[in-house]
């Protein structure tokens, strides 16, 4: 190579440099567009978190499930046996793939699992599988116990998530998940810039069970959360890989994939109903809902208008625990961090006092209600008196009359169910953070419009 050469490959090197330096520094002024398919790629296919188990021992966990269960999987097929573990712990296959793998974990090419956001935010409806819907049929303490099990028989060796359903209760419903506590727990023991630090103890921490919202409702809002503390940005959606492992490091570098993440949750649409519906009925209820329920809830149609208004927890009357739970200290911790650009462009609203009234697009879908999943279906929401104490749902079933899920509902807990993973089954309204009580709008309604208003919440 002669010296004019070698000159030319410098200028070319220098000419390369500087327009990825332009590129970098554009990156760093205005958003990059997300592509929404790539956004759904790496929530399937990208692991954020440690490798929970692998193939082997999925394959497994049959031997550890209660007798009788166990004794039908002994005699089952093992494609058989795949389909009974997806129905205990919740699971779906994903939409559309051929590999029929799971929508809920990422599984790599060495048969390792991996936790994903779909474990709480895609579920089915009739069977139905539907990314973003909450999933009301996850099992995460079932499935962690289980696991555990599983590995200790195979003499594996066991990761810190086998460990975490011991010292902090996962959900005691199951479709319910302790995941506001998570984040607590594992915000307190980081500094703004994410790094961490073990000498701070725990905050006093108030565990309770939540149903996760349904992610089409992204695009509506600008705060999000039930309190609606938390400015709607990239970064804050990374809150859910803050185990010890990952880094500060890791989270700057993950930041643009989470761009592709955020534009897939802008992306999504309600599921629309594909039941029957008796249009002057609806149209009657569609008047009730404009004069008791918009006011909160936003319209739809046309020109549709989401208030996205904040009601105080004494007036809305529902489950305090979630409340009480997150304190202004948690909102101030979070709002400084990087996660909302150490609150460059937006504050977080610090101890904002009550819950957010959620859009109601694509509500029929979405069952169980209330923010803690503890009325069974839109009927119920629309007769506060009514609402079961204790109940526990078929399978799939969707019970097309009351417009939610097929329940059963009880008095007291059967006595049957002595084993956790069976409790996990019912939803039992008397235990702490599960109440059904509050949000009695619908009491000023006539029977008439109760039943008008019901028809028309399965056209939005
Ligand atoms: C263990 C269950 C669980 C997992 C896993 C999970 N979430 Fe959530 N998510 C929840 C719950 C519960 C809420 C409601 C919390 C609240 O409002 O206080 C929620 C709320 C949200 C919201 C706010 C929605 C709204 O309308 O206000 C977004 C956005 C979100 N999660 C995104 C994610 C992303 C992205 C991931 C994966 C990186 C993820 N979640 C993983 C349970 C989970
Ligand atoms: C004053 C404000 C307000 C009014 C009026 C109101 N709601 Fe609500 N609604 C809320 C709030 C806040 C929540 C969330 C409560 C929670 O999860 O604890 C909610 C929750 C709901 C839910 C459950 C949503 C879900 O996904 O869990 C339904 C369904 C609902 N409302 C229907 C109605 C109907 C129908 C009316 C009119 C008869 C109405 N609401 C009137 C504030 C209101």
């Amino acid at each position: 190579m002669n010296v004019s050469s070698i000159r030319f490959c410098l200028i070319l090197l220098l000419a390369v440099c500087a327009g990825e330096f332009k590129l970098r520094c554009a990156g760093a002024e205005e958003p990059v567009a997300g592509d929404p398919d790539i956004g759904y790629r790496l929530l399937t296919e990208k692991a954020y978190l440690p490798p929970y188990f692998d193939q082997e021992t999925f394959d497994y966990v049959w031997r550890v499930w209660p007798k009788e269960l166990r004794a039908e999987a002994e005699a089952a097929t093992a494609e058989q046996r795949r389909q009974m573990a997806f129905s205990r712990y919740g699971l779906t296959v994903r939409p559309n793939d051929p590999e029929k793998r799971p929508l809920q974990y990422v599984v790599d090419g060495r048969g390792q699992w991996t936790l994903n956001c779909f474990a709480c935010h895609g579920g089915q409806v009739e069977g139905r599988v539907i990314p973003g819907l909450p999933n009301s049929r996850y099992a995460m303490a079932t499935f962690t116990d289980d696991i555990r099990k599983a590995k200790v028989k195979l003499g594996k060796p066991l990761v810190s998530t086998d460990y975490s359903s011991l010292v902090i209760p996962l959900g005691t419903s199951n479709g319910t998940t302790n995941a506001v506590a998570f984040g607590v727990a594992l915000m307190a023991q980081r500094d703004a810039d994410l790094n961490l630090n073990k000498q701070i103890t725990f905050p006093k921490m108030i565990h309770h069970d939540m149903d996760a919202p349904p992610w089409w409702h992204f695009k509506s809002k600008d705060y999000l959360y039930l309190d609606g503390f938390a400015p709607k940005g990239t970064r804050g959606l990374m809150q859910f890989m803050l185990v010890p492992k990952n880094g500060p490091n890791k989270f700057r570098q993950w930041e643009s994939d989470f761009q592709h993440i955020y534009a897939y949750l802008e992306s999504l649409e309600p599921p629309k109903y594909e039941g029957s519906i008796n249009d002057k009925l609806a149209a009657r209820g569609k008047l009730a809902f404009e004069n008791h329920c918009a006011s909160c809830h936003g319209s739809y149609g046309e020109t549709p208008d989401y208030p996205e208004e904040t009601i105080p927890i004494e007036e809305i009357g529902t489950d305090r625990a979630r409340h009480d739970a997150l304190t202004a200290v948690h909102h101030k911790h979070y709002g400084e961090s990087w996660f909302n650009y150490y609150s460059r462009d937006k504050q977080t609203r610090n101890g904002p006092g009550g819950y957010v009234a959620p859009p109601l697009d694509g509500v029929w879908a979405s069952a169980p209600y209330l923010h803690n999943g503890s009325v069974p279906t839109l009927w119920h929401m629309l007769y506060p008196d009514q609402r079961p104490r204790i109940w526990q749902r078929s399978e799939t079933g969707y019970d097309h009359t009351k417009m939610g899920l097929e329940i059963e509902s009880f008095k007291q807990l059967p006595a049957e169910a002595r084993r956790f993973s069976e409790k996990r089954t019912f939803f039992d309204t008397t235990q702490f953070g599960k109440s059904a009580t509050g949000h009695n709008y619908p009491d000023k309604l006539t029977e008439a419009e109760k039943q008008a208003v019901l028809e028309y919440l399965k056209t939005l």
